[in-house]
């Protein structure tokens, strides 16, 4: 339907726009703000630059989750500084978001009411350290594979937001690694949970590439207008190639009996998730679907003093500018 609706938006420009457009895009040029481009093209930037713009910001309740549990000094100085990224890479986002004439307080609302999404894998619950570990390897590692080619992308506030995240997702990653690494070298009691944390973090993982190639909506738009530069599909089996390997070398075993390489494609051939769990899950009914969102509102109530603070305070700060002129 919204793919529809860009569609018959994209038609009711000039079709010698249009086409002076595709073919800027097309020359590999940047778009940037104050340039003409169709509004289904704006729309799309905005639902997908806020729908991750809030995954970063969602993403920081399961891991916030376990600062004060994290067993070591060090390992809980990396994860502050991992989830304080996060709230960083949420805010370059927004900022880019709102290049394209829509506020951070209007994208914020539609989150909190529903209207729009976050990363499906943030409704599931991180139970005990390892899955902090399998987080940043499998989690940080997947939103990388999708993050790389997005610096390419054609709008130039994305792409550029796109290239400082992923400089910082590439620690995450690492740090996830290493973590899942010692427990997975630790005692039986710690491999088993590596082992555990992996079994239930790998499908979820596979899901963050969205829905199969036969069921995006979006797709074959968004790559014309190179908002996506892989389909999901792509993406998710680079993913799976990648990580097999990462997870030998660890002693784990992935859940898929059926996975194995294919010498022909060139690829592991893997189980896909469960779409039905998939599609439940962004309709929100996953584990924690109703937590995190009860979360992110009270934070929106508690800051509601600060917003009219500085409110209060720009607009008397103008009405004195306003008298002194
Ligand atoms: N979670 C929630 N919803 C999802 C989803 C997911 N993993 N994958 C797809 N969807 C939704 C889409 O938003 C769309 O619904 P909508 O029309 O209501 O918006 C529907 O499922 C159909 O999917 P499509 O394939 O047609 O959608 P897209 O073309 O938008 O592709 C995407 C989905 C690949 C996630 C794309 O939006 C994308 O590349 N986004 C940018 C990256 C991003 O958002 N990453 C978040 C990851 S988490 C993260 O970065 C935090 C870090 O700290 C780990």
């Amino acid at each position: 339907m919204y793919a529809q609706m860009i569609k018959s938006e994209a038609t009711q420009d000039d079709p010698e726009k249009l086409a002076a457009f595709q073919a800027r895009i097309d020359a590999g040029e940047k778009i940037e703000p104050k340039d003409w481009m169709p509004e289904g093209y704006r729309k799309t930037l905005i639902r997908q630059i806020g729908q991750h713009a809030h995954s970063e910001i969602v993403g920081q309740l399961p891991e916030g989750n376990w600062i004060t549990r994290a067993p070591t000094l060090e390992r809980k100085a990396i994860l502050l500084a991992k989830v304080q990224d996060e709230a960083g890479h949420g805010l370059y986002l927004y900022c880019a978001a709102e290049t394209l004439g829509v506020s951070r307080d209007e994208i914020t609302e539609m989150l909190l009411d529903g209207r729009m999404k976050y990363s499906s894998i943030f409704n599931y619950p991180t139970l005990n350290w390892a899955d902090i570990g399998a987080v940043g390897w499998l989690v940080d590692g997947a939103a990388i594979m999708n993050q790389v080619p997005l610096q390419r992308t054609s709008f130039g506030p994305y792409s550029r937001a796109m290239i400082r995240i992923c400089k910082e997702e590439s620690f995450h990653q690492r740090q996830g690694y290493d973590a899942i690494r010692q427990m997975a070298e630790g005692t039986p009691e710690q491999k088993k949970m590596a082992q555990d944390a992996l079994n239930r973090l790998w499908y979820p993982s596979l899901m963050m590439f969205g829905p199969s190639d036969k069921d995006s909506v979006h797709s074959a738009q968004s790559m014309a207008w190179k908002i996506k530069m892989n389909t999901n599909d792509e993406l998710r089996q680079k993913f799976v190639d990648q990580t097999v390997p990462q997870a030998e070398y660890l002693g784990l075993t992935i859940p898929d009996p059926d996975l194995k390489w294919n010498d022909e494609r060139g690829h592991y051939d893997y189980t896909d998730p469960d779409w039905s769990e998939f599609f439940d899950v962004i309709k929100g009914n996953g584990p924690c679907n109703v937590d995190r969102l009860a979360a992110r509102n009270k934070a929106w109530d508690d800051g509601a003093w600060v917003r009219d603070g500085l409110l209060a305070h720009a607009k008397k700060k103008a009405a004195r500018q306003h008298a002194a002129e």
